[in-house]
Formats: structure tokens, sequence, C-alpha cells
């Protein structure tokens, strides 16, 4: 039977991954899929590299649950994304505090940013800056900082820009094009953009001429933490649907050279974040909570070839 990663490759990406988090690394049937690097070429942590994980307390850095992500993925021979460096959420609440001038902020944040997804979900629906303790602070200016800090600290690792509802052509789309032509024209460092793809069955956006148009800007691209959720209970013909919509979405990263590979945002329903979040919505996975292959296997697989 086919192979997601092995298929990929074949296809000409560099890659088909999936998230994963610490807990979840007990459960041995499930690891055993994980570590396949013919069904997973890449992981990322879920969790464990975010701030509140790595910098609990200031200047005090913990890479020991993060690096049992790094490891596992040397181990099997897998890419690793880093996730992530700067996000509005699971901060700690020493950053958060809001307690710290434009000096002490912008330090910190040169800090703390080695590597990875540098910059995670910084604007707002409509294209406007998301308020938070890095833009209410330091304004537009933490985007150049993390990013030169992340450059400094590891020349060779790729440094994206990663967010959602930018899948299909629209404002937030809009607001990250001009970003990063702002950032290019001003030499800083980017290298990617993370389309993070948590869609819903029956409305997937027009992703063919959102990829190709943040490929042409001159920057990889990547589906970074894609899955497709349903209303509950699932059905034979809403797996059916959403197989047809993992299809869609496949080929849309398969039509764009420039879209370099995809990351499912966990693999299995076992452990998908859907269903705490969004309440009686999930079965978004590829692989049901029984580590059995849905339908949306088919589509991943149909969508590369
Ligand atoms: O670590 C605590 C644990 O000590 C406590 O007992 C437990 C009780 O609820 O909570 C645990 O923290 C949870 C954490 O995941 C680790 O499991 C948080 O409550 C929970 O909110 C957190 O959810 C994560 C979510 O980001 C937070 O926003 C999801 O696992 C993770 O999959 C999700 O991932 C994000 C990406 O980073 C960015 N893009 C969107 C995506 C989905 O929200």
């Amino acid at each position: 039977t086919a192979k997601l990663n092995s298929v990929a490759k074949a296809a000409g990406k560099l890659y088909l991954g999936s998230a994963t988090d610490n807990p979840e690394l007990t459960d041995q049937p499930y690891v055993a899929i994980l570590s396949d690097n013919e069904q997973f070429g890449q992981i990322t942590p879920g969790n464990s590299m975010k701030w509140d994980a790595t910098e609990p307390e200031q200047g005090v850095f913990t890479f020991t649950q993060g690096d049992v992500i790094a490891d596992l993925a040397k181990t099997n021979g897998q890419l690793l994304r880093g996730h992530n460096c700067v996000w509005y959420n699971q901060l700690p609440s020493w950053v958060s505090s809001g307690n710290f001038n434009v000096s002490e902020l912008t330090s910190i944040v040169e800090n703390h940013c080695n590597a990875w997804d540098v910059i995670n979900e910084a604007f707002n629906d409509d294209g406007t800056w998301r308020s938070d303790v890095f833009y209410d602070t330091l304004g537009e200016a933490f985007v150049p900082a993390a990013l030169n800090a992340a450059r400094t600290a590891d020349p060779s690792t790729k440094l994206y820009i990663n967010d959602y509802n930018i899948e299909g052509p629209g404002a937030k789309a809009t607001a990250l094009t001009n970003l990063v032509q702002s950032l290019q024209s001003s030499n800083v460092p980017i290298d990617g953009i993370g389309v993070q793809g948590h869609l819903i069955v029956g409305s997937i956006p027009d992703m063919k001429t959102q990829l190709a148009a943040f490929a042409s800007l001159g920057v990889e691209v990547a589906i970074t933490e894609l899955d497709i959720r349903m209303t509950l209970p699932s059905t034979d013909a809403l797996l059916q649907q959403q197989k047809t919509n993992y299809q869609t979405v496949i080929e849309a990263c398969q039509s764009v050279a420039g879209c370099i590979g995809i990351t499912v945002w966990d693999y299995t329903d076992k452990y998908s974040w859907v269903p705490s979040t969004f309440s009686g919505q999930g079965a978004a996975c590829p692989w049901d909570e029984n580590l059995v292959q849905k339908p949306a296997f088919d589509g991943i697989v149909a969508g590369l070839s």
C-alpha cells in the first residue's frame, strides 16, 4: 500500500509530515506509524517548542521536551519544523504581562528567537495587525527583530511566517503579501510562508491561486498544519467529501513548484486539537481514532499522483 511521504517525494515535494506532541509518545502503535519515514518525512512539535515551554522564566531555557521531538526526528531520519517563536498564544505570563519597554522587549524577542516558524499569526482576519504584547509595544518592528535574530542564531534554518485564513485570496493574504514584500525590500531574511490549512469539509478556498501568488514572491511555501474538520457524527458521505477536499488541497500544492511540503496537524483523530476547540466538530485527520486510514488518506495519495 502507498505511503504518504514516499508518494510526496516521488511527486517532487520535499516532505509530507505530521504534527505530534510529547504526551502521545507513550502510545506505541501511534509512535510506530509516526516514526515510519516513508509515511512521514517531517514532524512538527504541536506544543513543546512554544514560548511557555522553552522559556518559562526570563532567560531560563528548557528544551527538554522539544529535544525529545528533535531527537525523535533525528532517529527516524525526518526533517523538523520548529514551531514557534513569536505568537500571541501560549506565552508565559512574564512575557504577556506587558511590563517591558521597547528596548527591553526587543531584546527579549531577539534572545528568544533562534529558529523556526518565527512569526505565528501576526494578523487579524481583516488584514490589520493583531493587538498583542509585541505589536502593542513594538509596532511592526517585532517582525524584523525576530527574523534577524533567528538568522543570526542559525544561518541555515529556513525562516517562515505562518498564519491561518490565508489559504485563499482575501484581506489577510494581501496583508501578508505586503509584509513579505516590505521585508524583502529592506533585506530582512524571510525564506517561506506557512499556510496553516485548518479547513472545513465542503468549504475549501481557492488555494491554487493563493499558493501560486505567495510562491511568485520568491519565497518557499508550505502547508504547515493541514486538517479538514466536519460536524460530527461523520457519515460515509462526509468522509467521501473530505477525501475529495484533501485531494483538492494536495493538488493545489502539487500544481505550484514553490509549494515544497505538507504537514498534517497530527495524522490521527485520536490526538486532533479540533474537538476540544470546536464543540461538535472533528474527524479532521487522515487516520481515525483507532489508527485506521480513512478515505482522506486516499485523497492525499490521489492528490500527489
Ligand atoms: O499543558 C497543559 C496541561 O498541564 C493541562 O493539564 C491541560 C489541561 O487542559 O492543558 C495542557 O495545555 C494544553 C496544551 O495544548 C497541551 O496539551 C492547552 O490547554 C491547550 O490549549 C493546548 O492546545 C494547543 C493549541 O495550539 C493552543 O493554542 C494544541 O494542542 C495545538 O495543537 C494547537 O496548535 C495550534 C498551532 O500551534 C498554531 N496554529 C493553530 C493550531 C491549532 O490551534
